[in-house]
């Protein structure tokens, strides 16, 4: 009873902290002990970061778990039921329809588009007469993103607008922080809050132009070779059954928005950390080398950048662009020695996970070293998620990370990038991990070029 009504006097406290950003609603030790148990208005929450239970977890316990109803509850207005947020069969079902359209082979066919977005970034940037001026760099690398997403998914039948697109997914990530904080606290769907109106508004907006954009390559009668078009053709491997249309736009908006946000904040923190490590930097520049002028469309070359791969993971460690993977459990099921009841959410920290006291040496230290193949085979694969594990890894890992090194080798010969501020900015859980009060840094083309 006295527990209780403690946890009503500190709900408002709470409920800001989590409409703030999730990750400093997390106990501490979620940081220093491999499990973590929480209880608050009769729910109890596990976090776990031991990697040994996070594979038996998500990997061998995975047919007993489904997505968190508040993850849903933010995500669905938008995406549907595409295959982020469906369960059971129907996720099967897409998800084994879709996967080939993410073989390495896809993705290295889509590497001529992206360098041609990167370029396409590098002239604007070039182009630009002020280059003191300071610059968010996260809406420079969503347009980016978006470009490839557009080039390789859409091209030429897009209805997807750059700005508009962009500012919706703002709009509507925005509001997630009150959607996810309300239904962790049980309050109802309808509970009214800040930004919730426009959220929808985004939601519609979003649906809509991806429904046009799907319109115009039906109505030209020819799928095409992009991953619309591949999405349009797939048939399911065990069933023979095409993707509905709602499906279809499901789909492409999930790809849309979970592919191009997530890159875009892999590369936006990459640029910010090479800034503040000048001799990491140097040598991603002296890798990128290999692969100036128009190597970086060859596939093979890019594949040459183990060094800038290594960066890349290591920003992904300190700022995992996704910094929650969330479950419920569907039946009661055993972790270690602790029991999950059927209802209760499981929670796989990642932010924590990849800063954790027991798993990383001097955890907050910037050190891409820690991603030699040496050091990743020392080390449990479950100590590192940036893209999830089990059957709902990422499925679009592959094409994001080959995205980053194009887009990484086409613009950082070409220009440095000098943080407007000293600190570095917040890392602030939007669903995903944003830098709180964007990224200003100025973008200063290198001399000579
Ligand atoms: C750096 C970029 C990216 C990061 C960090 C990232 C991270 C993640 C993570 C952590 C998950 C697993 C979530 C969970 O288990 O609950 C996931 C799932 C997913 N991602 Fe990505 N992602 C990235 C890029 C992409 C791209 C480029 C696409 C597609 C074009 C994509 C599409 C998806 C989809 C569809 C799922 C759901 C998979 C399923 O549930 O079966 N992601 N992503």
């Amino acid at each position: 009873m006295r527990e209780t009504l403690a946890e009503a006097v500190a709900l408002p406290s709470v409920l800001a902290t989590m409409v703030h950003s999730l990750i400093e609603a997390w106990p501490a030790p979620v940081y220093t002990q491999p499990v973590v148990t929480t209880r608050f208005l009769g729910t109890r929450t596990t976090y776990v970061c031991d990697p040994r239970l996070i594979h038996n977890l998500l990997v061998d316990q995975a047919g007993s778990l489904e997505r968190e109803r508040f993850m849903l509850r933010a995500l669905t207005p938008a995406l549907g039921a595409g295959i982020l947020t469906a369960d059971g069969a129907h996720w099967r079902e897409q998800r084994r329809t879709a996967a080939p359209m993410f073989r390495p082979d896809r993705v290295r066919s889509f590497v001529p588009a992206m360098a041609e977005a990167a370029r396409a970034t590098r002239a604007r940037w070039l182009a630009d007469g002020s280059p003191g001026t300071v610059r968010d760099i996260l809406p420079e690398m969503m347009r980016t993103t978006f470009d490839v997403i557009v080039a390789t998914m859409v091209s030429g039948d897009s209805r997807l607008e750059v700005g508009p697109f962009g500012r919706a997914i703002d709009t509507y990530l925005g509001q997630t922080g009150w959607t996810i904080a309300l239904a962790m606290l049980n309050m109802p769907g309808w509970t009214p809050h800040p930004g919730r109106q426009a959220g929808a508004e985004a939601a519609r907006y979003l649906r809509r132009s991806v429904a046009e954009t799907v319109a115009r390559r039906t109505a030209r009668g020819e799928p095409g070779s992009d991953l619309l078009g591949l999405l349009l053709q797939a048939r399911d491997p065990e069933t023979g059954q095409p993707l509905s249309d709602e499906s279809i736009i499901d789909n492409l908006l999930t790809f849309v928005a979970a592919g191009h946000e997530t890159t875009a904040l892999a590369l936006t923190w990459t640029l910010r950390m090479l800034a503040e490590h000048p001799e990491i930097e140097n040598r991603v520049l002296a890798e990128l080398a290999s692969v100036e002028g128009d190597r970086v469309a060859d596939p093979e070359a890019v594949d040459g950048l183990t060094y800038t791969r290594q960066v890349v993971m290591e920003v992904m460690r300190l700022y995992p662009p996704a910094p929650l993977i969330v479950r419920r459990a569907t039946a009661d099921i055993g972790l270690g020695d602790r029991t999950i009841r059927s209802g209760e959410s499981v929670h796989v920290p990642v932010y924590a996970l990849h800063r954790h006291d027991m798993l990383w040496d001097a955890p907050q230290r910037f050190d891409p070293d820690r991603f030699s193949p040496e050091a990743v085979a020392a080390r449990s694969r479950y100590a590192y998620l940036p893209f999830g594990a089990g059957p709902r890894v990422c499925i679009g890992m592959g094409l994001a990370l080959t995205e980053c090194l194009v887009i990484l080798a086409t613009l950082l010969p070409a220009f440095r990038f000098v943080p407007a501020k000293r600190e570095m900015p917040a890392a602030q859980f939007r669903v995903t991990l944003r830098p709180k009060g964007g990224m200003g840094m100025k973008i200063v083309a290198r001399h000579g070029r």
